[in-house]
């Protein structure tokens, strides 16, 4: 039989449906299938030459992500990665926070298309205050999860051309003081090690001497170990690189040079920085370790991290997200839970807490009646007492004053009869005036006739 090499396919996959065809045929062959010789050649021995061609055809795409303080040599390190020059502009240093900055390229090597993502964290520890400095970039890898997770969601799927904007790599920048690693790298190294593989490196590797090298690299590794943080390490599962990564693990983390400028050395070009002491040359394994991060992270790792992006950090992600959103593979009896049942358990809890709120809702609203009606008829009491001691006041004043009255009108009647007592006096008076005076005028004539 033609057997598949699984640690040649494992080299030559490269999307996640060809990983999904991988794991098949693994799967198969470890669970013993019967054993038939072919009488002649029949043909699936092209099957690793068709992804091959497959995979060329659709290209690949590749995410950095760049962490590291402003000035530390990242856009430069880039450039010298690939050969080319990127971004022109170097980033403002006050921002007043860490903001995240992504370009797209499009690459070309003999026929292969590469989509290269490079994403910096523009401003990471200009400010004062750095607590939340990592967290913008948490946000951003998270946030790319949650596109493919919503990819993966829909009803209509194109992930086959889907714009894959999922970190693979995060090189972190470590400043180069040969001390140790600031409480900013170690904090942002933790919040970042389950979300995406880490390679960290040293920076501006040619401002410091072989022998401080060498300890800063121990004293990092340590740190790192002691505080827990995980970086990624080159895996040695594959027989056919486990030689070269086992020996590169120990090279962690890659102290690095960057230059995009070439310089003649002997009668050859090459990339180099120039001192007035000597020249620094970026690809001269003795000199820095540009080489062996070159190596590790493009030519032999690259689809590992891909790999590992997809299988590990994905997977938790979207394995948190599903819990959180109550799905569940399995009931509390350990029994198959289907997407289905999940669905009926969410719809059913879903109602059941809806009828519980209506409820609530019903009960807060007839003790808020109850609550307004007793408060009116408090109200009304309150008025009805006001309205009768109004009622009785006014009743009492009016009392008064038709007593009063009755006093006044006693008195006027009294002033009246007092009134016409006094008339009839005085005309009685009058009355008798005027007969004496008569009677005196009688007297007068009658003597006056005599
Ligand atoms: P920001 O984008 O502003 O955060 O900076 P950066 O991290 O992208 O740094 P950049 O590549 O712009 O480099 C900043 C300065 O450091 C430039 O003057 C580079 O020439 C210099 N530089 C870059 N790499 C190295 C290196 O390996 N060694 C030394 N000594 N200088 C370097
Ligand atoms: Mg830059």
């Amino acid at each position: 039989m033609h057997s598949v090499p699984v640690a040649g396919i494992r080299q030559l996959l490269v999307s996640g449906g060809s990983t999904m065809a991988a794991a098949e045929v693994a799967r198969q062959m470890s669970e013993g299938a019967r054993n038939l010789s072919l009488s002649g050649h029949v043909g699936f021995d092209s099957m690793p030459d068709q992804l091959v061609n497959k995979s060329v055809c659709q290209g690949f795409c590749f995410n950095i992500l760049c962490v590291g303080e402003t000035g530390l040599g990242k856009s430069t390190l880039m450039d010298t990665l690939f050969n080319t020059r990127f971004e022109g502009d170097p980033a403002a240093h006050n921002q007043p926070g860490v903001h995240i900055k992504s370009n797209n390229y499009e690459l070309q090597e003999s026929n292969v298309r590469l989509k290269l993502s490079i994403v910096n964290s523009v401003g990471f520890g200009d400010q004062i205050n750095k607590e939340e400095s990592y967290k913008s970039i948490v946000e951003f890898i998270d946030a790319q999860f949650e596109a493919y997770l919503q990819e993966e969601l829909k009803i209509k799927r194109t992930l086959h051309n889907y714009h894959d904007s999922r970190i693979h790599v995060c090189l972190y920048f470590i400043a180069p003081t040969g001390h140790s690693l600031k409480s900013l790298d170690l904090v942002t190294m933790k919040k970042l090690d389950s979300k995406v593989n880490i390679i960290p490196i040293i920076a501006k590797a040619d401002s410091i001497s072989k022998n401080e090298l060498q300890k800063f690299k121990i004293k990092i590794m340590s740190e790192l170990v002691s505080n827990g943080v995980q970086i990624y390490q080159f895996p040695t599962d594959d027989e056919t690189v486990a030689e070269i990564n086992g020996t590169m693990n120990a090279h962690l983390p890659f102290a690095v040079v960057g230059s995009t400028e070439e310089i003649k050395i002997g009668n050859k070009m090459m990339k180099a920085r120039q001192y007035p002491w000597g020249t620094v040359q970026v690809e001269n394994e003795s000199h820095c370790d540009f080489v062996k991060l070159r190596e590790m992270l493009i030519r032999v790792n690259m689809e590992d991290l891909r790999e590992q992006t997809h299988t590990r950090h994905y997977e938790l992600y979207r394995r948190c997200k599903l819990e959180e959103m109550g799905f569940k593979d399995t009931d509390p009896d350990n029994k198959p839970f289907s997407l289905q049942e999940t669905y009926e358990a969410k719809r059913n809890e879903f109602l059941g807490e809806l009828q519980k709120k209506e409820e609530e809702m019903r009960q807060m609203f007839v003790m808020r009646v109850k609550e307004k009606e007793s408060e009116l008829k408090e109200a009304e009491k309150e008025l009805h007492d006001k309205f009768d001691r109004l009622k009785k006041l006014h009743q009492d004043e009016k009392k008064k004053l038709e007593d009063k009255k009755k006093s006044l009108d006693d008195e006027i009647n009294a002033f009246k009869q007092r009134k016409t007592a006094a008339e009839l006096l005085q005309s009685q008076a009058q009355q008798s005036g005027s007969q004496q005076t008569l009677k005196r005028e009688k007297e007068r004539k009658n003597s006056g006739f005599l």
